[in-house]
């Protein structure tokens, strides 16, 4: 995945994330004339939004190596131990779902990103030996999808915490363009519009979206993406207008149908519709919430009546929606 070529490698190509971006050069740039490495930088936003992306361009502008990683994936104190000492000064490591690091592997990190050392104990009892590793001076990159689920003193060691923002409509069709010029897709502007609008304001999936309208393109008619062959193509995809997927929608019907719109909890919700809850609230709730369908209250979730309107039920009197 680090090699997909549609990842931008320079801040230069990597479009939108305007205010992050712009941080960013400054942050890279004053590190590099004091000849220094970056501060830990913490990016935090809904998956799909250019994370790993910008992890990869972070190290490159640093003139750096990158090492790749994830919270689940670093199960003991020993793989965490082994990964930073085989660093390079400078280096980046980048842990995806940082929030999902166990409790023994985060209390080894800490002193690791504030004093560039690891104390290891080994052996129990007469056979205990602690050890000192000075580590190189390097980059943590740290990804989640809510900072809100780190521990405060995990985040209040990253110098540098960037939030991602869903892109416009306009971000997304540039990017598409982008990557339909190194795929070699040929696709209008109005096309590119209609996918970008599409896409739910995430660049993965516009990118999942273009090389799928594709085979349509190319099937149902002379292999250009027009609005026209993108519209046929993403409602034979069952994506509608505002990029609401059969996820979506069965979501917002569950609540709407057996719970009045509620509000329902997000475990009873979860249940009902037979997903974990982590995946509704960092893939299907930022979106719905983002253009207004879903509300958060202290009771529960509920469906608006924008949502109701747009799936075509009436609002019903005496519901949340309703008020
Ligand atoms: N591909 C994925 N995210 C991107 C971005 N922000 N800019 C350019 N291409 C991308």
């Amino acid at each position: 995945d680090s090699d997909n070529p549609l990842r931008p490698k320079t801040l230069e190509d990597y479009i939108g994330q305007d205010k992050a971006k712009e941080n960013l050069r400054i942050f890279i740039e004053a590190a590099k004339k004091r000849g220094e490495s970056l501060d830990h930088v913490l990016l935090y936003g809904p998956p799909g939004l250019g994370k790993t992306t910008l992890s990869g361009i972070i190290a490159n502008e640093m003139g750096v190596n990158i090492r790749i990683t994830s919270g689940p994936a670093i199960e003991k104190p020993g793989d965490l131990a082994a990964l930073l000492t085989n660093l390079n000064p400078g280096d980046v490591l980048f842990i995806d779902e940082i929030h999902r690091l166990s409790r023994s592997v985060e209390e080894i990190l800490y002193p690791s990103m504030e004093d560039f050392a690891i104390d290891i104990i080994t052996g129990k009892g007469q056979m205990a030996a602690s050890y000192h590793l000075p580590l190189p001076k390097f980059t943590l990159v740290g990804a989640t999808t809510r900072a809100g689920q780190l521990t405060a003193p995990l985040r209040d060691r990253f110098g540098v915490v960037l939030r991602l923002e869903m892109y416009t409509p306009e971000e997304l069709a540039q990017i598409i363009t982008r990557s339909a010029g190194i795929l070699d897709i040929k696709i209008d502007e109005e096309g590119a519009l209609e996918l970008a609008s599409r896409s739910r304001g995430t660049p993965r999936i516009a990118n999942r979206l273009l090389k799928r309208v594709r085979d349509f393109s190319e099937v149902i008619s002379d292999g250009v993406i027009t609005l026209e062959v993108a519209q046929t193509a993403l409602d034979r995809l069952e994506i509608d207008e505002l990029g609401l997927d059969q996820n979506d929608r069965r979501m917002l019907e569950a609540m709407i149908k057996y719970y009045r719109g509620g509000p329902v909890g997000l475990e009873t919700l979860a249940a009902a519709i037979g997903e974990e809850a982590v995946t509704i609230e960092d893939v299907y709730e930022p979106y719905l919430m983002q253009i207004g369908f879903l509300s958060r209250t202290p009771r529960g979730r509920c469906v608006t009546a924008a949502a109701y309107e747009h799936l075509g039920y009436k609002v019903p009197a005496n519901t949340a929606a309703a008020q």
